[in-house]
């Protein structure tokens, strides 16, 4: 009896107490919202009080169901000037047109202008913070790209900020905590480049880089509480206990990292879940009809309809190529004129992706190479071609292919029916690529330390210490010159010269000396 009672006291005393965490999370763009969602659901389920703040700027996204277990969401209306400056981007041009740096700063400049509008709104209604300000938050999660989140935390003086981001590192996040992120060692987000850059390569990278630098900045904003003051974004973001990035480090390049960064890619995926998502008959017909299957989607930020008709025509034509392999292809319009009538296509407006990814009878999947879908694909062990269409999925198909579970094509190569069919081949017919997809699997499946105990450990621990100066590296205040050693490199290198002179004009005058003729001596 002592004992028991003795194990309560113990449990009772060992138990953290609950914490209060404020999301904010402005609604702009499906893959941000499921990733802070997820982190708020996370820390609901841990047992602690989670507002999840939720501006609403493009109107689309106000009935979308993120949540599970966070029940209390404040919703705030836009303005009018802030609903018309919601980016609706058409994305449709990339099938046939490169996605360069230069075209995403038109783009990040509109994401720009509506969190300066979101902040201009809150500015003239503080009423909703207001409101909040009493439930006295001890932390705060939000995007690190959404500068209006500064403001709002300083103004409801919350002590513990958790920047984070839906993308799997940023060079200018990383550079202001004082992370290493050279551009000759990372390839930017939206790279096509390997981490194993030639010269031209990490030539581009660090233009590209310097570019971003010179044209992408935060908007300045003034406090709330006092309009006199500028917010330091900077400064904030270094005083952050940690930041939560969407990255997983078995999955995504390596890279020297700060014990601030906090990679919980794969948070999302739960993998025992997705494995008792059950088919409809529909499906399970499909997948019985033939031994292997494959799965062909691009997502839902740009559409199979959109791409070029000869593309559509090709993959026809090589999926008629296969006809003991069935395929089923994420085709979001009724009209597929472009089509044979074939007994191994089946179209489909909408797929369950992870159930199907989940099957065991799924031999194989074509995929942009999204985040979200790569991350499912690697949690699930299945090989891929992956065609990249724009953005992030480029870097994304890269850091995949590492794995040697899957072949990445160029979006041309859908036009070119030997390059498709081969690589399709390839990927169906060579066991390594299956095992090489399965052993990335198993060992997501078996990370030392789990995505979601390491967001809520690393929470919970923030939330109680706030600012953890014991975590800052002197080396975010040092300049270039003392950072990379030139102070030191171009000392040195003066000493070794000096030393190098002197040796020679001594050497010379001994040498004068032996070779001067007897005669003269004497
Ligand atoms: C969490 O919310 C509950 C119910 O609103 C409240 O009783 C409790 O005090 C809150 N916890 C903290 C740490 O504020
Ligand atoms: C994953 O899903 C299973 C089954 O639904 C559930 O029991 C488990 O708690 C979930 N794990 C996490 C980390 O949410
Ligand atoms: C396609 O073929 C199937 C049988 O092979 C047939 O039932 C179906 O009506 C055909 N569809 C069209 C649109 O021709
Ligand atoms: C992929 O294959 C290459 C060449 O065989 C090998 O050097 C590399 O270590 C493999 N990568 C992984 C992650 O297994």
């Amino acid at each position: 009896m002592k004992i028991i009672l003795f194990s309560i006291f113990l449990i009772l005393v060992g138990s953290v107490s609950s914490f209060n965490f404020l999301v904010f999370c402005p609604l702009y763009a499906h893959s941000h919202h499921k990733f802070l969602a997820k982190i708020a659901d996370t820390l609901s389920d841990a047992g602690h009080n989670v507002t999840f703040l939720a501006p609403i700027i493009l109107r689309k996204y106000e009935n979308v169901k993120y949540l599970e277990s966070t029940k209390d969401i404040v919703y705030i209306q836009p303005s009018k000037k802030l609903e018309s400056l919601g980016v609706t981007s058409d994305y449709s041009k990339f099938w046939s047109q490169d996605a360069t740096a230069i075209q995403f700063v038109p783009a990040i400049k509109a994401f720009t202008r509506m969190f300066q509008q979101l902040y201009e709104d809150l500015k003239n209604d503080l009423s909703v913070l207001d409101e909040l300000k009493n439930r006295k938050f001890d932390a705060m999660v939000f995007e690190f790209l959404c500068a209006t989140s500064y403001p709002i935390a300083e103004y409801l003086e919350i002590k513990a900020l958790f920047p984070s981001l839906s993308m799997t590192h940023h060079p200018f996040m990383s550079r202001l905590i004082g992370e290493p992120s050279s551009p000759t060692v990372m390839p930017s987000m939206i790279s096509s480049f390997g981490d194993d850059m030639t010269f031209s390569e990490r030539l581009q990278n660090t233009i590209g880089d310097v570019f971003f630098n010179l044209f992408v900045h935060p908007p300045p904003m003034v406090s709330f509480k006092n309009p006199e003051r500028l917010v330091d974004i900077a400064d904030m973001t270094a005083r952050s206990p940690f930041l939560f990035m969407n990255g997983n480090p078995y999955l995504d390049y390596p890279r020297a990292l700060l014990t601030k960064t906090v990679m919980i890619g794969g948070i999302s995926v739960n993998a025992t879940q997705m494995k008792q998502e059950k088919l409809s008959e529909e499906y399970n017909q499909i997948l019985n009809k033939n031994k292997k299957n494959v799965l062909i989607s691009f997502g839902s930020m740009i559409f199979s309809k959109d791409m070029p008709t000869i593309y559509k025509q090709t993959i026809v034509r090589v999926i008629e190529s296969f006809p003991d392999v069935s395929f089923i292809w994420k085709y979001e319009e009724d009209d597929v004129s472009f089509s044979k009538n074939l007994s191994n296509l089946h179209f489909s407006k909408w797929v369950p992706q992870t159930a199907l990814l989940a099957d065991s009878r799924l031999s194989a999947f074509i995929t942009h190479a999204g985040l979200g879908s790569v991350t499912e694909l690697s949690y699930m062990g299945k090989p891929a071609v992956l065609i990249p269409v724009f953005a992030d999925q480029l870097r994304n198909s890269k850091t995949l292919e590492r794995h040697n579970g899957s072949i990445t094509l160029s979006k041309y190569d859908l036009s070119d029916f030997d390059k498709l069919r081969s690589a399709i081949e390839t990927i169906l017919t060579e066991d390594r690529f299956k095992i090489n997809a399965e052993r990335l699997a198993q060992q997501l499946q078996d990370q030392p330390v789990s995505p979601h105990d390491l967001l809520v450990k690393h929470a919970e621990f923030g939330a109680k210490y706030g600012e953890l100066p014991n975590l800052d590296p002197i080396s975010r205040q040092m300049s270039y010159i003392s950072f990379y050693m030139i102070d030191i490199i171009v000392f040195v290198g003066s000493i070794v010269l000096l030393v190098l002179a002197l040796f020679f004009v001594i050497a010379r005058w001994v040498l004068r000396q032996c070779l001067r003729p007897k005669q003269k001596v004497e």
